[in-house]
């Protein structure tokens, strides 16, 4: 037990943990080498098992906007920790955060909490169709709902078509229609051909789980449209951009208010909570209210919504989103520079604190098709200089990059030194 090394570690949880990983980006399968081990966390940065200090753009994938462990964070849950953990009943913790979130997001009028995002869309869907009596979903080419098995289905295999799975042991994808990102033709077809049959359409109004594929806002309203006319239910997937972007998530931003919303990520604080809500009368189709069945042994748990609300009142308070939004632009203006310098043709782009580097185009990336083919292959070469120059970036060519409250100037321009030292690196 002695060997405190990355290789050694991952060798024995390759021995006990299929692919060594219990979520496979971890493994670093498409960016190869073998993954990082981490033990602490504080602010902006990490540090592997190896006592190597990164600045840390991967966050956990998303949850944490305030940065690792703030401290704020940190007191409120050790008070919880001492005083109730999963009570299994009701309590005043959840209760605080269904206020504070119902009061602040105009389309979540009521709210549940599950404990993860794929379990809030699990049971958006559901409640769409409990409410509807209609069967098929309809979803987009490359956003990303979590694990359920009938969001599990191939991307781009046509468009009224049903259309196989993306994993195996899924059984319902024939229930799953898909439509591309950025093209209403397309989606007039679907619901042409199926609106009667279509109990809801779910999208990540901001993709980011394909790279940032950032959606015209004219064909989300579009969108919105036709489901409304074919008695369709829009459902916003929020569980990266809800509190991230905009205190509203992306319906803030576009002014919108979907049907049903789905949150992870940053409504935990960084603790396994997901919620999905939205207008009373669908919502009121959820048990014990109604007869959609949905419950948790977990749910809502104290140290969860804890973490959460602390996290929320934080951010508000400080105007933690403007702030960190405004940090990334800079960011990403600063690193393009360096990239321009060293004569790397990729490019940084950014919508709230999220970002995306991938190779230069000259319009933006609409569709999954307008990404260059080089990005998958060149991807690794540049990820692993980062790597060696301490900036952890999520392993994969897909996944974006989140910047948080702890990432101080003083950091970033580290970072923006080291990514310019990491483009010459990749070129060499
Ligand atoms: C948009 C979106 N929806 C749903 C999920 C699933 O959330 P979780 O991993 O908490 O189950 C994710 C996870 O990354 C996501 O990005």
């Amino acid at each position: 037990m002695s060997t405190k090394n990355s290789e050694s570690l991952f060798a024995r949880s390759k021995a006990v943990s299929p692919g060594g990983v219990h979520s496979p980006v971890r493994a670093f399968k498409s960016v190869g080498g073998t993954p990082v081990f981490f033990e602490r966390s504080e602010g902006a940065h990490l540090w592997s098992v190896e006592g190597k200090q990164y600045i840390d753009f991967c966050q956990a994938f998303g949850p944490m906007l305030l940065g690792h462990r703030d401290p704020e964070v940190a007191a409120a849950v050790h008070k919880i920790v001492d005083q109730a953990w999963s009570l299994g009943a009701c309590e005043p913790f959840s209760l605080e955060l269904a206020e504070f979130l119902t009061s602040r997001v105009k389309c979540l009028e009521t709210v549940r909490f599950v404990s993860s995002g794929t379990e809030a869309v699990m049971s958006a869907l559901r409640v769409a169709r409990g409410a509807t009596g209609r069967n098929k979903i309809l979803k987009f080419d490359g956003c990303y709902h979590g694990h359920v098995d009938s969001m599990l289905v191939k991307a781009g295999s046509g468009l009224a078509g049903e259309v196989a799975a993306d994993s195996a042991g899924v059984s319902n994808a024939q229930e799953t229609l898909v439509a591309p990102l950025d093209d209403e033709a397309a989606v007039e077809a679907i619901f042409k051909a199926r609106g009667a049959e279509i109990a809801g359409v779910i999208l990540e109004p901001l993709p980011a789980n394909y790279g940032l594929i950032i959606q015209r806002k004219e064909f989300i309203l579009k969108v919105m449209e036709l489901a409304k006319q074919a008695g369709a239910l829009v459902i916003f997937d929020e569980v990266i951009s809800g509190f991230r972007v905009h205190p509203e998530g992306m319906a803030g931003i576009l002014g919108v208010k979907p049907d049903l919303v789905t949150y992870g990520k940053i409504v935990g604080g960084g603790f396994p909570l997901g919620a999905f809500g939205g207008r009373r009368d669908l919502m009121d189709f959820v048990a014990p209210q109604g007869p959609v069945y949905q419950a948790g042994t977990l749910s809502a748990n104290p140290v969860s919504v804890t973490a959460g609300i602390t996290t929320l009142k934080k951010v508000e308070r400080e105007n933690v989103i403007e702030k960190t939004n405004q940090k990334t632009e800079d960011f990403a203006r600063a690193v393009n520079a360096k990239f321009s310098e060293a004569g790397f043709p990729w490019q940084v782009i950014s919508f709230g604190s999220l970002f995306w580097i991938h190779p230069k185009t000259d319009r933006p990336i609409r569709r999954l098709s307008d990404i260059p083919a080089v990005h998958r292959e060149g991807f690794p070469k540049f990820f692993h200089a980062a790597l060696e120059l301490g900036v952890y970036l999520a392993p994969s060519a897909f996944e974006v990059g989140f910047i948080s409250y702890a990432h101080t100037d003083e950091i970033l321009k580290l970072a923006v030194d080291r990514l310019g030292q990491a483009a010459q690196k990749a070129l060499a």
